[in-house]
């Protein structure tokens, strides 16, 4: 007989973003002649790049001939991108981040959601607070948050790091004997839309290997970073190869929400 996953049962909504799509849809059924801002999930508003558009049907023209049709793509990724990604993500910034510590997928939100799935059940996440929604969630389905408090809209055993105006949206390093072992930082942030800077984030890096805890660095929006003293990676700070995984994503800087990829770095010491 078949068991459902106990952990599924407890998250208390479906996932944020479809609730608000189906209160959406009921809304607009209900008043049409309503104009709607949307304040839920976003999307990219422009169509894909003349050069992406070539290289896409030159690929679908590849895949249409004996001589250069493609079957499976290797399981970590197209070693051409790879390294263009080590190349002009990472080194030309002076990270030192080799392709094949760089694992290509459909997509930052699928990697942020798994990645969990490596580490041990009694590991204690850290969250900001507000957060991407996709963190806490993989982690209640996997039973790793305890028991929900409905009024409080808080898992009993996670550290909530807050992000106000207060502190600059950046959350302060958590209180000592309240030590993280997994904690999760995005930064170009949603929903804030803050960002850390390099000395900043250099404190987490420090504070990540001082207390044997990984940091999950989501650097989904890296590329609307203009000012010098921000980092695009976490990989820019020193002593972050030890305790960072990064993720990034092709939906933001090049319109692939709907075409899906993205990739993970987990340096190799
Ligand atoms: C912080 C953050 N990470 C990841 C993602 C998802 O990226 P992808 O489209 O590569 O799955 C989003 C999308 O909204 C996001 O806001």
């Amino acid at each position: 007989m078949y068991k459902i996953n106990e952990n599924y049962l407890k998250l208390p909504g479906s996932y944020l973003f479809s609730t608000i799509g189906k209160k959406v849809n009921a809304y607009s059924a209900a008043h049409p002649e309503k104009k709607i801002i949307r304040l839920g999930i976003g999307d990219v508003t422009q169509p894909l790049a003349p050069a992406i558009v070539k290289a896409l049907h030159g690929a679908v023209e590849e895949m249409g001939r004996e001589e250069t049709f493609q079957g499976y793509a290797p399981d970590l990724g197209y070693a051409f991108l790879r390294e263009t990604i080590a190349e002009c993500d990472y080194r030309s910034r002076g990270c030192d981040i080799e392709a094949d510590e760089i694992f290509i997928s459909d997509g930052a939100k699928c990697d942020c959601g798994n990645i969990q799935e490596i580490f041990s059940m009694d590991n204690r996440i850290a969250v900001c607070d507000p957060v991407y929604p996709v963190y806490v969630d993989s982690n209640v389905m996997a039973g790793r948050t305890g028991t929900y408090d409905r009024r409080r809209e808080t898992w009993s055993d996670v550290i909530y790091m807050p992000c106000t105006a207060e502190n600059d949206f950046v959350p302060e390093l958590p209180e000592k004997g309240k030590e993280p072992d997994l904690i999760y930082l995005c930064f170009p942030n949603n929903p804030t839309g803050s960002a850390i800077t390099k000395a900043e984030l250099q404190r987490w890096v420090d504070y990540a290997n001082q207390v044997g805890a990984v940091i999950l660095y989501d650097a989904a929006y890296e590329a609307y970073i203009t000012e010098d003293n921000i980092p695009h990676s976490i990989f820019e700070c020193q002593g972050a190869g030890s305790c960072a995984i990064e993720f990034r994503s092709f939906s933001k800087n090049a319109g692939f929400t709907g075409l899906r990829l993205g990739f993970t770095v987990i340096p190799k010491n």
